[in-house]
């Protein structure tokens, strides 16, 4: 259905295959994506074998890997959880909020180490919104910072990526940081010895 031009999904998985058909151009038109997944009403139905709480930490379920072009990945982010500053890897990164709310924060990129980072602005995400970032923007942290609620977003990478950049807030240090899936396509990823550095 087309809703003031916005093809609107009902479902995720109509959500996906909408997706799809617009990232099998080469040129990607960042409000089109964002109206897009902005269309969708989140229903916990769709999305639920997906969603899975860790109590210490927010956890990365991939949903799709948009033939390449994307990664559709759900966070789930229990009280209190929090990302560590980060870059993005020269991708797009859409972040469409499912359920509860988040608050990100931006941040300049350092332009030396050893100082504190700078603050630039920071918003709470609502139910059904999309915020966009990518490199040239700067860099964020994301937070749920209710005592009571989880929250749940879900994310698109473009092109996907399997390492980012993440700062310390006090003296600008950056490390690279592997992402890993805490399930793929609802299944529990298995564990692996190999040390990984999360982002979170
Ligand atoms: C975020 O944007 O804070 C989430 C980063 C991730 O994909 O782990």
């Amino acid at each position: 259905m087309e809703t003031h031009g916005v093809t609107k999904a009902k479902t995720l998985d109509e959500l996906i295959q909408i997706l799809h058909k617009i990232f099998a151009s080469d040129r990607i038109n960042v409000e089109e994506v964002q109206d897009v997944m902005e269309a969708y009403d989140s229903n916990v139905d769709d999305w639920k074998m997906y969603s899975k709480f860790d109590k210490l930490r927010y956890t990365r379920n991939l949903v799709d890997e948009g033939n390449g072009k994307f990664n559709l990945i759900l966070l789930c982010w229990g009280e209190g959880h929090g990302s560590s500053i980060h870059d993005h890897s020269d991708s797009h990164c859409f972040m469409k909020m499912l359920q509860g709310e988040l608050k990100e924060t931006l941040f300049d990129w350092p332009k030396e180490e050893g100082g504190q980072m700078t603050e630039r602005s920071h918003k709470i995400l609502k139910e059904n919104t999309v915020a966009y970032i990518n490199d040239s923007i700067g860099l964020h942290r994301v937070e749920n910072v209710s005592h009571t609620e989880g929250s749940v977003s879900l994310h698109l990478y473009s092109p996907p990526f399997q390492t980012c950049q993440v700062f310390d807030q006090r003296t600008s240090h950056k490390t690279t940081a592997q992402m890993t899936f805490w399930s793929k396509f609802g299944e529990r990823t298995p564990f692996t010895t190999t040390a990984t550095k999360e982002n979170n």
